[in-house]
């Protein structure tokens, strides 16, 4: 048979067997043909293994010579020292403490948890190593053309999967306390279901055990966004309600493996965005007949069934554990004061944030603008599904980068309602960082390859009141990712240059005070994770936009504190309360 016909076949499982063989774990699929007229009316099975899936779907992969577990090496002293400050440089003989005027009004409160934070796919690298199953990115970098607009996959990314040690060890040394990573779900189940791979669970055994040997408290995210290839190739993965039980299924064996070790859980990364990568890429997965607008919604859907059947079954095995999801999203400030700008930012939450955090914080349902929409395709949630969903995260874990500005589409709300080839269609409201006088953003800008990137710090007081007061999380709220990219970072070539990374280092120690300012106005903000542990792969930008407070020479994985690590670490020693 042809590549290229078994490709066919594979395109057009339905419901899967998988075998239960431990040790190579092999998947049969039942596989659909074409007839001419197009119908699809013979099926027939195929016997797939690890291997299998790798070589038909992503082919080679590229490996790195640091291929084995390494001990950490001793963290050099001088690469310890902090830079010179950035604002009230002292004269004339520099100074190796930075300056900060302290406020003596402010202080993050004992117990608030800091850190950095990084993803699987984004850091690991040895994508094929240990029995790991090809994921949708793995097919995404890979295969499909221009979809990484610089080509560069999550092969070696920074060889994280054997360095995690020195990586712990790095966090430890910079006085942070705590690792926000998240699991390979195609690592632990490399078909996303069925047979375990012993080994994935070895290796996050001690990636846990390490962070506990250094003062540093692991969170771990369940999923951020590598969908096991073979869930989305089978049954179209979070567009089909078989993913309820797949991924619950897969949160039984982590809850159960580290509950006793891991205290901060979230299930999904960012429901807003991965949703939205749907549809995927024609002709590389599994078809669908839903229509393209609507499968986002059908993916929250299944998310929000998912997570809440993850969060009552952690509960159900160890009650004390702290489980959310991680939202995203900025503050929506109206452009102007006029009634249809402060719809439209009405619509802004309720199509955002709301679509998730409504259901979870406020009444296990959809906000109004986005029930309108959703209850022409989706099925309503019952009472049971209702009461199931609301008040099933413990915090408001939110990535809260920027903040925009938000307006009617020029036609109108209700034309661009009334019309579904809208490109803004179906939120219809408009968004932009410009001031309504046309000539100023609301802040610095992050690098060109991240457009929707603005420092907006000063939103943040009013940004976390509005959470608080809207959403009201029992368990106060959490920054789980926050950053920017350096502009044009990717453009240095000298060590020197790349580690002073000024625009980074004042948006860390802006975002720190605005968050300083609104605890001290009363918000309950218990935590922030800074994206991220070093520069990664910046999914379909590849590595050319730097995110890290550490960068990473790729050539050869050697790590180097960049200026902004020392600033943000930097702010909790001055405001923690001791
Ligand atoms: C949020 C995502 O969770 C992360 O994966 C991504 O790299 C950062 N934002 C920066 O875009």
């Amino acid at each position: 048979m042809s590549l290229s016909i078994l490709f066919a076949l594979l395109f057009a499982v339905s419901p899967v067997v998988v075998s239960q063989h431990a040790s190579v774990p092999s998947s049969t699929v039942a596989s659909t043909s074409q007839t001419s007229s197009g119908a699809s009316s013979f099926t027939t099975s195929v016997e797939l293994s690890v291997e299998d899936l790798w070589d038909l779907y992503v082919g080679p992969v590229s490996t790195f010579s640091i291929n084995t577990t390494v001990e950490p090496t001793p963290i050099p002293s001088s690469s310890l020292v902090p830079p010179p400050a950035l604002y009230y440089p002292p004269f004339p003989k520099g100074q190796q403490v930075p300056l900060q005027p302290k406020n003596e009004s402010w202080k993050f409160p004992k117990g608030f948890w800091y850190g950095v934070a990084g993803a699987a796919y984004q850091i690991e690298g040895a994508v094929k190593a240990e029995g790991r199953g090809p994921s949708i990115w793995d097919v995404l970098t890979h295969r499909v053309v221009n979809y990484v607009s610089t080509n560069d996959t999550g092969d070696i990314a920074d060889n994280n999967y054997y360095q995690y040690k020195e990586d712990i060890a790095r966090i430890a040394a910079l006085g942070l306390k705590t690792y926000s990573f998240s699991l390979s779900w195609s690592r632990i189940l490399p078909f996303g279901s069925g047979s375990i791979n012993e080994q994935a669970l070895l290796h996050y055994d001690d990636v846990i055990d390490t962070c506990l040997q250094y003062g540093i408290i692991p969170q771990v995210t369940l999923f951020h966004w590598d969908l096991p290839l073979f869930l989305q190739n089978t049954y179209n993965g979070w567009l089909s309600d078989k993913i309820i039980s797949d991924f619950t299924d897969y949160a039984r064996i982590v809850f159960n493996r580290w509950h006793s070790k891991v205290h901060y859980w979230f299930t999904v990364n960012e429901p807003i965005v991965f949703c939205g990568f749907y549809p995927l890429p024609a002709n590389y997965f599994k078809n669908t007949t839903i229509p393209p607008k609507q499968q986002p919604y059908v993916c929250g859907h299944n998310v929000l069934l998912s997570h809440a059947s993850a969060y009552h079954l952690a509960k159900s095995i160890n009650s004390s554990l702290s489980v959310s999801f991680k939202t995203n999203g900025g503050f929506k400030i109206p452009r102007t004061d006029s009634q249809a700008d402060a719809e439209a930012v009405q619509r802004a939450w309720d199509f955002n944030e709301g679509w998730f955090a409504n259901p979870t914080f406020i009444n296990g349902d959809y906000p109004t603008h986005l029930k309108d929409y959703v209850s022409g395709f989706l099925p309503a949630f019952t009472d049971k599904q209702k009461a199931q969903i609301n008040g099933t995260c413990d915090i408001f874990a939110h990535d809260a980068y920027t903040s925009d500005f938000i307006m009617a589409p020029d036609a109108g709300i209700d034309a661009c309602i009334a019309n579904t080839t809208n490109p803004l269609y179906p939120g219809c409201y408009n968004t932009t960082k410009v001031y309504a006088n046309g000539y100023w953003t609301i802040g610095a800008a992050g690098d060109p390859g991240t457009p929707w990137l603005n420092q907006a710090t000063d939103w943040v007081p009013s940004f976390l009141h509005y959470m608080q007061d809207t959403w009201k999380p029992r368990g106060g709220i959490a920054i789980t990712e926050f950053g920017i990219s350096e502009p044009y970072e990717e453009l240095r070539t000298n060590l020197a240059s790349i580690l002073i990374d000024p625009i980074r280092s004042n948006y860390y120690k802006s975002y720190l005070e605005a968050i300083l300012i609104a605890i001290g106005e009363g918000v309950n903000v218990v935590g922030t994770l800074a994206w991220s542990i070093y520069d990664n792969l910046e999914w379909s930008q590849g590595y050319s936009v730097k995110f890290g407070i550490q960068y990473v020479n790729l050539t050869t994985q050697e790590r180097y504190f960049k200026a902004s690590a020392f600033e943000y670490a930097n702010m909790f020693n001055v405001y923690l309360e001791k």
